[in-house]
C-alpha cells in the first residue's frame, strides 16, 4: 500500500508504510489494495466513513481502477453500516474532483488554506445506499 501511495502522491504528501500501518490498527479503519497499482484507506465511525486516501499509480490511470476502488470502500463502509461518505480533496486537484464528481459526490463544506501551500481543501460526501453494501 505504502509503495503504491508513495509512486501515485507527490512529494510531501506521501505516507511512509510506518504511518499507513499506524492507520490500518485503528479502530473501524481498512485499506484495499489492487495488485495493478491502486489503493484506498477508508474509516467507518458509527454510521459515517471518510476515504482517508486514494491512490492509483501514473501507469494504471483512467482505466476505472480509481473508481473502482472507491466503489469498493463505498460498500465495505456500507456493509459496516455507514450511511455516508466523507472525503477531503484538494481544490486544485482536478483529477480527483471529476472522479468525485464522476461517482455522485457533492460540495459539503471548504477548509480554507487547508494545505500547505495555503490552497482550499473541500469537503465532500455522498449518501450510501445499504441495499449496496457488501460484507466484512
Ligand atoms: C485521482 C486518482 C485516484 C484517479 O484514479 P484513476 O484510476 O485514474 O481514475 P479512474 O480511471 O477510475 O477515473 C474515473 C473517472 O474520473 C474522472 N477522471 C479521473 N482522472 C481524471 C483526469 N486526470 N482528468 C479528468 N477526469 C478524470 C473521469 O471522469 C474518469 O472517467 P473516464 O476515464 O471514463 O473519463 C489518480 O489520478 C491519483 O491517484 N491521483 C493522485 C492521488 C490523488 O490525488 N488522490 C486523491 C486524493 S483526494
Amino acid at each position: 500500500m505504502a509503495a503504491v501511495h508513495a509512486a501515485a502522491m507527490p512529494e510531501g504528501e506521501v505516507w511512509e508504510a510506518a504511518a499507513i500501518a499506524v492507520q490500518l490498527a485503528l479502530p473501524g479503519v481498512f485499506g484495499l489494495l489492487d495488485s495493478r497499482g491502486g489503493m484506498v484507506l477508508a474509516r467507518v465511525a458509527a454510521d459515517e466513513a471518510e476515504i482517508l486516501a486514494l491512490a492509483v499509480v501514473p501507469a494504471a490511470r483512467r482505466q476505472g481502477l480509481g473508481a473502482a476502488l472507491l466503489a469498493a470502500a463505498e460498500a465495505r463502509a456500507a456493509g459496516r453500516g455507514a450511511a455516508v461518505m466523507y472525503l477531503e480533496v484538494a481544490e486544485r486537484n482536478a483529477a480527483a474532483r471529476a472522479l468525485y464528481a464522476h461517482a455522485s459526490y457533492a460540495f459539503a463544506g471548504r477548509r480554507h488554506g487547508y494545505y500547505r501551500d495555503g490552497g482550499d481543501a473541500l469537503v465532500l460526501k455522498k449518501r450510501l445506499n445499504p441495499a449496496a453494501a457488501a460484507g466484512g
